[in-house]
């Protein structure tokens, strides 16, 4: 299916919910297995966009993470949705009750990092991970921009398909890793410097993992909590990219390496392709966690 057409059909299926297993919201993690779920029936638009898949969404209590969970699970999708603690669980019992399975885990904790990837793996093999969940300010902007994702990409089962929430706002990143705070105690790195690491780690990625799709995505300037209001870009669309690239068999989704906005490769950062610098990033995460990617 070519984009204007996943495009076409994520709109229309964004609007209607299919019937899931009612889940009941526990305190258990991962607390159905995929394959006991009920099927759904998927029109021939759904069928186009590629089988069946299982998509992990870090950050699915709001915002575009809750935005793509939801489409993916009206296209019939296995997904996979994660909270910060029990009490955000309420946030995504609309998506449970429809079949998602739930996982909880604090992003900016490095044990709770752990132990998410262990609730995943407990799952199963995903076919996509949507590297989804963001802060825009504080202490924890590297540990849950940056570092979450990188530990989750090294722990969690190898997918095929990676996708990293970058912004145009990586732009305005500094390509330094000196001084950088990863564990979260003081405010070092920006919102714009933890874009650039993350969209360098989704290159990096591809680099090293030949087998697997990584990508970044920039998902515009949309109207969630982070966004605010006002912001002009279109919601819909400021998801759609993820999901097309977690599960679409269009020959364009099926490519890695590539900074996207609105199913459109953009230039990154020159920093992000610079593989003395992927490598730097790779050397210093492995240092400050103390695990190494493969
Ligand atoms: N919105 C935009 O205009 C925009 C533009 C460029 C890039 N982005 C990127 O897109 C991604 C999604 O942003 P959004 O606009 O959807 O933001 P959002 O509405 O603020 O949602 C962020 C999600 O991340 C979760 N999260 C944050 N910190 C966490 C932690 N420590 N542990 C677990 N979960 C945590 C939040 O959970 P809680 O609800 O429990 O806090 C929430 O589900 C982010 O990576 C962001 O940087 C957004």
């Amino acid at each position: 299916m070519d984009r204007r057409r996943f495009l076409a059909a994520g709109i229309e299926l964004g609007s209607g919910l299919v019937a899931g297993t009612l889940i009941a919201a526990m305190p258990a993690l991962a607390q159905t297995p995929p394959n006991a779920r009920k099927e759904v029936s998927m029109s021939h638009a759904q069928r186009g966009a590629g089988r069946k898949a299982r998509v992990f969404i870090t950050g699915s209590a709001d915002g575009l993470g809750h935005a793509a969970a939801k489409a993916l699970l009206a296209q019939g999708h296995d997904v996979v949705v994660h909270v910060r603690s029990q009490a955000r669980l309420p946030a995504v019992k609309e998506l449970v009750d429809q079949g998602a399975t739930a996982t909880i885990g604090d992003l900016s904790d490095l044990a709770q990092i752990r132990d998410l990837a262990r609730q995943v793996n407990a799952i199963g093999t995903m076919d996509a991970v949507i590297h989804n969940a963001g802060v825009y300010s504080g202490s924890s902007v590297l540990v849950v921009n940056v570092v979450a994702p990188y530990l989750l990409t090294a722990l969690v089962q190898r997918p095929k398909r990676l996708i990293y929430l970058s912004s145009s706002m990586h732009r305005g990143g500094r390509a330094s890793l000196a001084g950088m705070d990863w564990s979260g105690r003081t405010a070092t790195g920006s919102y714009s410097d933890s874009k650039l690491f993350v969209t360098t780690l989704a290159m990096a990625v591809a680099r090293r993992w030949p087998n697997v799709f990584s990508n970044a995505v920039d998902p515009g300037w949309v109207p969630t909590r982070m966004g605010g209001p006002n912001a002009p870009d279109d919601l819909r669309l400021g998801h759609l990219t993820q999901e097309w690239l977690a599960t679409s068999n269009d020959p364009e989704a099926l490519t890695s390496g590539g900074y996207w906005y609105h199913q459109q490769r953009q230039k990154p950062h020159p920093a992000a392709a610079d593989t003395r610098f992927q490598d730097q990033l790779l050397a210093e995460l492995a240092r400050a966690t103390g695990t190494t990617l493969a």
